[in-house]
């Protein structure tokens, strides 16, 4: 039987990073969720919908068409089916994501094309992983392996400006913290969909560890809850 394994977590806790590389070792389908608020806040960005235009936020989702192919792991993201896997990370993206993912209505319909994917793999037989932020909460409650990955904020602003560091861009530690703060208590007090800790999903702190160690400790959370499936 096939088995759906849930990852949340706040920003930089290393959920992106962890889901690709625990499922490439177990052979698992990897979702990230994100990229499917952020193809709809792009279609916001090339609508020219105003960011305070709720109305108008909520009538283009049912305007337009976005799809999630996973082939080797590798995710592409549609939207009215143009590629558009790069242009969801731009600038206008991310500055905007954060408010059109909190919609209630928004997150209904992501929630249910969220559900839609995973059963689409789970009948074709494959064990599916998918981080977000209210996976375990919303979206697959009932998920067989159910995780919260977290850090502290410390750690994951060291992240963020190594990463930033790495792709070029310059930064400073305390804008970055500052930043992973806001998204934090952004993400947290969502009407619906906040990001919180189901009662029965396992906590991680990966604050000390390195990849490969997180990756072990989930590893192990995998093969125990799913020895019998
Ligand atoms: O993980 P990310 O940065 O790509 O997510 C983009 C935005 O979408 C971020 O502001 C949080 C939001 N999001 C959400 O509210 N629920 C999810 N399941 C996934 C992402």
């Amino acid at each position: 039987m096939s088995y759906i394994v849930a990852i949340d977590g706040p920003a930089g806790s290393g959920k992106g990073t962890l889901t690709k590389v625990v499922a490439e070792e177990l052979g698992l389908v990897s979702i990230d969720t994100g990229m499917l608020y952020r193809c709809h806040a792009l279609a916001v960005v090339r609508n020219n919908i105003d960011i305070n235009d709720k109305e108008n936020i909520i009538k283009i989702m049912d305007e337009i068409e976005i799809n999630l192919v996973n082939e080797n792991n590798i995710q592409t993201a549609f939207l009215n089916g143009e590629n558009v896997t790069d242009k969801i990370r731009l600038p206008e993206v991310n500055n905007i994501v954060s408010l059109t993912s909190s919609i209630p209505e928004v997150r209904e319909k992501v929630t249910n094309l969220e559900r839609r994917i995973g059963y689409d793999w789970l009948k074709e037989g494959k064990n599916i992983i998918m981080e977000g932020r209210d996976i375990t909460t919303v979206v697959f409650p009932e998920a067989d392996v159910k995780i919260y990955l977290d850090a502290t904020p410390i750690e994951r602003a060291k992240r963020r400006l190594a990463q930033d560091t790495r792709n070029g861009i310059e930064e400073n530690f305390t804008e970055v913290l500052e930043s992973i703060m806001a998204r934090d208590k952004n993400d947290m007090n969502k009407k619906v969909g906040a990001l919180k800790r189901a009662p029965d999903a396992v906590y991680i702190d990966s604050s000390k560890l390195n990849i490969e160690q997180v990756k072990r400790k989930i590893i192990d959370v995998i093969e125990r809850k799913t020895k019998d499936k």
